[in-house]
């Protein structure tokens, strides 16, 4: 059996992130073939170009977890409608320098859970814009705007609603079967 290494980002950066324990609950309930590293954001400077030839730490190891993974998945909140801005400036470090664009061909996935009733819907559509441009090989469906709430999730990812269970068990075999297609015609080198 081929185990796939997906990298995953948390877009938020608070200790209580609800989307972490989004993070936790689809953890839970992936395929077994499935293997999971968190990438980190947090220690990330501002990007700043005049550092493309003189990368800091914190971003070479970005890249070097990212070139390690055969897949990413975006688990983020939604900020002011839009991508919040540590995991934009992930993005952008990791896109760069010129030519050497981390995110060329990766299979990916985004979900986001918000408190409010859209659940992070805008915020998607803005990352997957991102996303595009960057070339990475997003699933398109299912889509999943996860509305949060202490009664769905518990604090270790498990989740205690049997609709939302099989609605985010559904999602990560999808997402599976989209890493495997996407690796079949653009293989990881
Ligand atoms: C929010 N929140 C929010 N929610 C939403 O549905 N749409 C939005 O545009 C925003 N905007 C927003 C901006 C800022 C700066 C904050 C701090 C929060 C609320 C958000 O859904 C809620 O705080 C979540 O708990 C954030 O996710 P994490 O950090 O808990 O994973």
């Amino acid at each position: 059996m081929t185990t796939y290494q997906v990298g995953y980002f948390v877009g938020s950066l608070s200790t209580a992130s609800i989307n972490r324990t989004l993070a936790k609950a689809l953890i839970r309930l992936a395929p077994d073939d499935l293997a999971f590293t968190e990438i980190a954001i947090g220690d990330l400077p501002l990007y700043n170009r005049d550092l493309d030839d003189a990368y800091p730490p914190a971003a070479l190891a970005l890249k070097d977890a990212i070139a390690a993974s055969d897949a990413v998945l975006f688990v983020t909140p939604e900020y002011n409608r839009s991508i919040p801005g540590a995991l934009k400036n992930a993005i952008d470090w990791a896109s760069r320098p010129w030519g050497q664009n981390s995110f060329d061909h990766i299979p990916a996935g985004v979900i986001g859970a918000s408190i409010g009733a859209i659940g992070t819907a805008v915020a998607q559509q803005s990352l997957r814009a991102v996303l595009s441009f960057c070339n990475a090989r997003q699933m398109t469906s299912p889509e999943a705007y996860i509305h949060f709430s202490p009664e769905t999730f518990a604090e270790d990812g498990e989740v205690l609603v049997d609709s939302t269970r099989e609605f985010l068990t559904n999602y990560m075999s999808e997402f599976r079967d989209h890493i495997e297609r996407v690796l079949t015609v653009l293989p990881r080198t």
